[in-house]
């Protein structure tokens, strides 16, 4: 039986957790204790676990004093489930958190413009991934990780940042894998077949796409009977005329190796459409099952009408579109430029993006697949190269590597706009810039994510000379 104690919950830990500091007999540092679902200003009772890196993990057991900003969750694995950390609070105080968190990693220098809330803060995610997952037992879970106990899974039986239609499968295909034999992959051992389900729903057009991402290791493939049942598990969901793509996603991985992704195509379209109304007027987009698209449609249109209100008034010549996915932004920022050239490293997502270019008729964008750094590289050695004078750059969590980074400086844009998923890898990244001449004009954060602690930054930096 683990101890329980009764916390006041202090301050929240960078995951959007509850945290206490507690103080112990010298010599012995405070301890911290991190409590999922918990705000500050909450007094409750907790379950302690165990010690992971310095912080202890407790488990809420019940709210004793609540928060003002504590609100009824939406969801019945709002105590449980590691996607939303936030559905007990306010939307209006996870609004002011999330500005918060921006002031305070870019320090005072630079003004930080109000956030751009959510238009629902429910039902807005345009994609979703549940993992298969089976204990010792052969307890089966097909859902999302639990809080605080990653990588344990639990049953997601309803998901409220997506459509109805996303647990109805989810429940289905739950049903079809009792009874397919298969198991779910176990990675350190490399053996069993089921990884993870993706579905994905354009927002604008309603397409539908579903992805069983299984494991490459031939010992484990699954059978075309054992496909044909998940396919019509995932079809009984739907109305029988209502057509859903559907892709088996094989995961090659070697010790050593970087990961190889094959993909079959199991039935209906292969691919879906979603549209962006943006400035200037409305654009398509192909989107395969492994290309990056903004998970939240409505907010994504409200992201880069801020972005092209910018690029619109630099009146740019040319415009680079630094880790440009699905060439999105790019293809929208070419009304407002002579020439737009787009880099980025997967080579589905530039597949669509050559697509993409040729279904809105757009003449004055190029796209160059690799790595960002290395493409820049051989961009720059080119005797025909065009200096940009605006640069996008839309890096994954991680920010720009040290040779994007510096070839960034070389290409020496006159402005560049950076858009991060992480404000935190943006701010280092900045630093860098401004110390190599540029400077920060403006911070523009916008919520994609609400009940989350995920924040989009939009930050417009200036070459000084
Ligand atoms: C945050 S997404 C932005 C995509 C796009 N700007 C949009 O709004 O849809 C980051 C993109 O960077 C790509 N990427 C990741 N690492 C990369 C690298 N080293 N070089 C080029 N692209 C990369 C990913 O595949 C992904 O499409």
């Amino acid at each position: 039986m683990e101890p329980t104690l009764e916390l006041q919950i202090e301050k929240f830990s960078l995951k959007g957790y509850g945290l206490v500091r507690l103080q112990r007999i010298a010599p012995l540092p405070p301890l911290e204790v991190e409590v999922a679902h918990t705000l500050p200003g909450d007094r409750v009772q907790v379950e302690m676990r165990k010690k992971v890196r310095g912080t202890r993990k407790g488990r809420l057991l019940e709210v004793l004093e609540a928060s003002p900003a504590r609100v009824e969750p939406a969801c019945k694995h709002a105590r449980v489930c590691g996607g939303c950390c936030w559905q007990q609070m306010s939307y209006e105080a996870q609004l002011r958190e999330k500005e918060e968190r921006v002031r305070k990693t870019f320090g005072p220098a630079v003004a930080v413009s109000p956030i751009v809330p959510a238009e629902s803060i429910f039902r807005y995610r345009n994609k979703m991934e549940f993992s298969f997952s089976e204990n010792r037992g052969g307890m089966r879970y097909l859902g999302l990780m639990i809080a605080q106990a990653e990588p344990y899974v639990f049953n997601v039986e309803e998901c409220h940042l997506c459509s109805t239609w996303f647990s109805d499968v989810l429940n289905r295909v739950r049903t079809w894998w009792e009874g397919s034999g298969l198991k779910a992959y176990d990675p350190p051992r490399d053996e069993g077949t089921l990884r993870y389900l993706t579905l994905r729903e354009a927002f604008r057009t309603g397409q539908k796409m579903a992805v069983l991402n299984v494991s490459g290791n031939p010992t484990f493939a699954p059978s075309r009977e054992q496909l044909d049942g998940f396919v019509a598990a995932v079809r009984s969901v739907l109305p029988p005329e209502e057509p859903i793509s559907l892709f088996l996603r094989i995961h090659q991985t070697k010790k050593g190796r970087p990961t190889h992704f094959y993909e079959m195509h199991l039935g209906g379209p292969d691919h879906i459409v979603e549209e962006l109304h943006l400035q200037g007027g409305k654009l398509s987009f192909k989107i395969s099952p492994s290309s990056f698209f903004q998970p939240n449609t409505a907010q994504a249109e409200k992201l880069y009408n801020l972005a092209l209100e910018t690029i619109r008034s630099l009146q740019p010549s040319v415009v680079y579109d630094l880790y440009c996915g699905t060439g999105t932004l790019g293809m929208a920022a070419s009304r407002f430029a002579r020439q737009v050239v787009g880099i980025e490293i997967s080579p589905e997502a530039l597949l669509d993006a050559e697509q993409n270019l040729k279904g809105n008729g757009l003449q004055n964008c190029t796209f160059h697949q690799g790595d960002v750094g290395q493409v820049l590289t051989r961009l720059l050695a080119q005797p025909s190269f065009q200096r940009p004078d605006v640069v996008i750059v839309d890096p994954p969590r991680a920010g720009l590597d040290p040779l994007a980074l510096r070839h960034l400086q070389t290409l020496s844009p006159k402005a560049i706009l950076y858009i991060s998923c992480n404000p935190l890898t943006q701010a280092e990244n900045i630093r860098e810039l401004t110390q190599a001449g540029y400077q920060l004009l403006s911070l523009q954060p916008l919520d994609q994510f609400p009940h989350t602690y995920h924040i989009e930054n939009i930050a417009l930096l200036a070459r000084k000379r």
